[in-house]
């Protein structure tokens, strides 16, 4: 019986040896020690032993049941040891790796030009305004002071959607929406998106960018107009920028001028210079007073109220502070393109 509870320990003790997990720890005290098991069946027949023999046996196996005990003990602690190294082992963290950086995105250079040239309106105490960009003939045209059969409707190539819809040609439908709800002293801005039926190349794109600007008060001047514009040129271009008008033609405004700023690039210096084409001069807007039939039409007194307004080309003043050869960069999406104006 000694023999056999020795061999019961040597066994107990190699099982343990190459136990990996603790429930096979588990499963070898139940094979050795459990009710059923190896020791517990041995211990059983005790009552054939003799008296002499029953306590040295009974302590043997006590002394063999303690040993099994302690070395499953142990080797639990061995196993929670490798256990939780190889965890910390898995979450090292390489502090000297370099971190993975987010993708930043970044403002297209027509929003940041426009930032700008909110600021500039906005210290000199102009609102934003919003437009439709499907407007109704009225807005677009006939409340602008051209009637059905005008030709100044040549001028701008029209997208129509139906008979009396259409894609505003010119932020100037802001005009009309403004001086139909408010009541003067009026002095708005208004950009947005205008369409015309214009083919696509270098300089011209069915889809670009307006923003109008209206003052409507008493006593209001062509030189309000000429102050308000030349700020906001050397603003955007730089001290010493110069402003010329040039007499022109809009349905809406009388008289009526465009207006050209010197070359931000060689300041007239330079006859083949690529931005103004050697002229010294690049046409920004158009502009004029608003015509008293305007007025008229949105309930305001001409007599009484004056006005200018303006219509600043957004996709021009944005190609020439880049330096932007095309328009139709601006319109691409090309990531290479945008990502150079990351501020
Ligand atoms: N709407 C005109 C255009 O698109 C520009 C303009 C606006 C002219 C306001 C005068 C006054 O050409």
């Amino acid at each position: 019986m000694k023999e056999k509870l020795e061999q019961i320990k040597e066994s107990a003790l190699e099982a343990l040896k190459n136990a990996a997990a603790e429930k096979d720890l588990e499963a070898l005290r139940v094979k050795y020690l459990g009710k059923k098991g190896d020791l517990t069946s041995i211990l059983k027949q005790m009552g054939k032993l003799s008296a002499e023999e029953r306590p040295v046996v009974g302590q043997l196996a006590n002394k063999i049941r303690a040993e099994i005990e302690n070395n499953i003990e142990q080797r639990a602690e061995k196993l929670r040891e490798k256990a939780q190294e190889l965890k910390l082992q898995n979450e090292t963290v390489d502090v000297t790796l370099p971190g993975v950086r987010s993708k930043k995105g970044g403002l297209h250079p027509l929003n940041i030009m426009l930032d700008d040239m909110i600021d500039i309106f906005r210290s000199m105490g102009f609102d934003v305004v919003d437009g439709p960009e499907v407007e109704t003939d009225f807005y677009n045209f006939k409340a602008l002071n051209v009637p059905d059969d005008h030709p100044a409707r040549d001028m701008q190539d029209t997208f129509y959607l139906g008979e009396n819809l259409l894609l505003r040609t010119q932020t100037s439908a802001a005009q009309i929406r403004t001086m139909t709800s408010r009541k003067p002293p009026i002095r708005i801005i208004c950009p947005g998106r205008v369409y015309r039926a214009d083919e696509v190349d270098a300089t011209h794109s069915p889809v670009f960018h307006q923003i109008e600007g209206l003052v409507v008060d008493k006593g209001v001047t062509l030189c309000d107009l000429k102050g308000i514009l030349e700020q906001f040129a050397r603003e955007i271009y730089g001290e010493g920028t110069e402003v010329k008008f040039r007499p022109s033609f809009f349905p809406f405004t009388e008289p009526s001028v465009e207006v050209d700023v010197s070359c931000p690039e060689c300041r007239g210096k330079n006859s083949s210079c690529r931005v103004c084409k050697g002229t010294g001069w690049i046409e920004i807007l158009g502009a004029g007073m608003v015509h008293p039939n305007v007025l008229r039409h949105c309930g305001i007194d001409p007599e009484e109220y004056t006005g200018f307004a303006f219509g600043i080309g957004l996709d021009r003043l944005t190609t020439t502070r880049y330096k932007i050869s095309d328009i139709r960069l601006l319109f691409e999406n090309d990531q290479r393109f945008l990502e150079q104006f990351d501020k």
